[in-house]
C-alpha cells in the first residue's frame, strides 16, 4: 500500500494538529489543518469542494494549511497557516445547517484556527459561521471594514506585476504590456480592470464564456481559447483560475517572460519552477503574490480594518516581490526556492 502522509507532507515539517470533524445530522465532513502555529494563531480560508476520495481532500488540506504558512509569514502577519476543507456533500444539502455543524468545528479548536472565505464558500457563510464561533472572518460588517477579499487580493497581484515588470521588462510602466489572464473570476475580473486601468493589453480565458464576453467590450481584451491562453504571445502571464497550470506540459509552451497570478499552487512541481528558469521565465511565486486577501481578512479580524491603511499593507508585496528577486541573484536560485527558503525562516514567532 502507498504509504500516506499522515503526519506532513514529504520532506515537510509535520502539520501541528489535523482535525477530521463528522457531523452525521448535517452531512458534515471536514478536515481542519493547522499546519503551524509558531506565529500565531493558523489563518487560512475554508473550501468546500467535491474530492473524489477523502485521501485527496486531506492532501489538499495538508498542502493548502502549509501554504497558508508560508504565505503568512511572507507577508509578516502574526499569523500561523492552517486550512480547512469540507467535502461537498452529494446531492441537495442543508447549506446553513452544514456550515452552523463546520462553525461548532472551528469553535472547537478554541483559537488555534481561524476561518474565512475560499474556493466554494462565499461571505454569506462566514457570516452565518459566526454564530457558532467567534474565529471567523472575510464578513461585510455594517459601517467597518470588511468582507470580500478578492479585490485586495487583485490589487496585490497588481503591484506584484508592475514590480515584476519593472525588474524583469525593464519598463517603467505598465502601458502596453501584453498581459495574458488565465481566468476571470473574483479577482481575475478586478485584476483585469486595474491593468486596463494602467494601460495593459489584455488577452484573456475563462470557461465562462460570458465573462469572457463582458472582458472584450469592457476593457478591449482579446479573448483566447481556454486551452491556448498559456502559450498566448504576451510579456506577462497571470494564471488566476486553479492550481497546478504551470506543469512540464506548459511550461514548454509559455511565452511570456513573467508569470505572475493569483491561483494558489500554480507550480505542479518544483521542478517547474527550475524548469521555467532555464527557459529565462520568471515566476513570482504564488504565495508572495497573493497574500492580499489574508491581509485583508487579518487586518479585519484584528479590527485594524481601515481601507487605506488595507491598501497600503497589501501594497508592500511589490517592495517583497523587489527584495525576493535581489535575492534570487544573490543566491543564484529559483525564485521559487528562495521564497520558500525565506519564508520558512520566518515561521517563528514576530519580534
Ligand atoms: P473564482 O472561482 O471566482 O474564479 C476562477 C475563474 O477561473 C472562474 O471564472 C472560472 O470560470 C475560471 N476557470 C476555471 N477553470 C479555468 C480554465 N481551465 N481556464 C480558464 N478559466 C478557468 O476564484 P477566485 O476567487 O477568483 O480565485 C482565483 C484563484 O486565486 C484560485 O486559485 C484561488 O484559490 C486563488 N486565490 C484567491 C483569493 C481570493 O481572495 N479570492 C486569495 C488567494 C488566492
Amino acid at each position: 500500500m502507498t504509504p500516506f502522509p499522515l503526519f506532513g507532507l514529504p520532506g515537510q515539517a509535520a502539520h501541528e494538529r489535523v482535525l477530521l470533524a463528522t457531523d452525521p445530522a448535517t452531512g458534515l465532513k471536514a478536515i481542519l489543518a493547522v499546519h503551524s502555529t509558531a506565529r500565531g494563531p493558523a489563518f487560512g480560508g475554508c473550501r468546500l469542494w467535491h474530492y473524489d476520495t477523502e485521501a485527496d481532500a486531506l492532501h489538499d488540506a495538508l498542502r493548502l494549511s502549509q501554504g497558508m504558512s508560508l504565505k503568512n509569514a511572507l507577508a509578516d502577519l502574526p499569523f500561523g497557516g492552517g486550512k480547512a476543507v469540507i467535502l461537498k456533500p452529494a446531492g441537495d444539502f442543508d447549506r446553513p445547517a452544514l456550515f452552523a455543524a463546520f462553525g461548532r468545528a472551528v469553535q472547537s479548536l478554541q483559537g488555534a484556527y481561524i476561518t474565512a472565505e475560499d474556493v466554494g464558500t462565499s461571505t454569506a457563510d462566514m457570516r452565518g459561521l459566526q454564530a457558532h464561533t467567534r474565529y471567523v472572518s472575510g464578513i461585510p460588517r455594517d459601517g467597518a471594514f470588511g468582507g470580500d477579499p478578492s479585490p485586495k487580493t487583485a490589487w496585490g497581484v497588481f503591484v506584484a506585476i508592475q514590480a515584476g515588470v519593472r525588474q524583469v521588462l525593464g519598463r517603467a510602466s505598465l502601458d502596453g504590456v501584453r498581459v495574458a489572464l488565465q481566468g476571470l473570476g473574483a479577482v481575475g475580473w478586478h485584476l483585469a480592470g486595474f491593468l486596463h486601468e494602467a494601460g495593459a493589453k489584455l488577452v484573456v480565458a475563462d470557461v465562462d464564456a460570458g465573462k469572457v464576453a463582458r472582458a472584450v467590450e469592457q476593457f478591449g481584451a482579446t479573448p483566447a481559447p481556454v486551452a491556448e491562453i498559456l502559450a498566448a504571445d504576451v510579456d506577462v502571464l497571470a494564471p488566476c483560475a486553479l492550481g497546478a497550470s504551470i506543469n512540464e506540459k506548459t511550461v514548454p509552451a509559455i511565452r511570456a517572460r513573467l508569470v505572475a497570478g493569483a491561483a494558489n499552487n500554480q507550480l505542479a512541481t518544483p521542478a517547474d519552477g527550475d524548469a521555467l528558469q532555464r527557459r529565462g521565465i520568471c515566476y513570482l511565486p504564488d504565495y508572495l503574490v497573493n497574500a492580499g486577501g489574508i491581509i485583508s481578512v487579518a487586518r479585519e479580524y484584528r479590527g485594524e480594518g481601515e481601507e487605506a491603511a488595507v491598501m497600503a499593507e497589501v501594497s508592500r508585496i511589490a517592495e517583497r516581490v523587489e527584495e525576493l528577486l535581489q535575492r534570487v541573484r544573490a543566491a543564484d536560485s529559483t525564485p521559487a526556492r528562495v521564497a520558500d527558503d525565506w519564508a520558512r525562516s520566518k515561521l517563528v514567532k514576530p519580534a
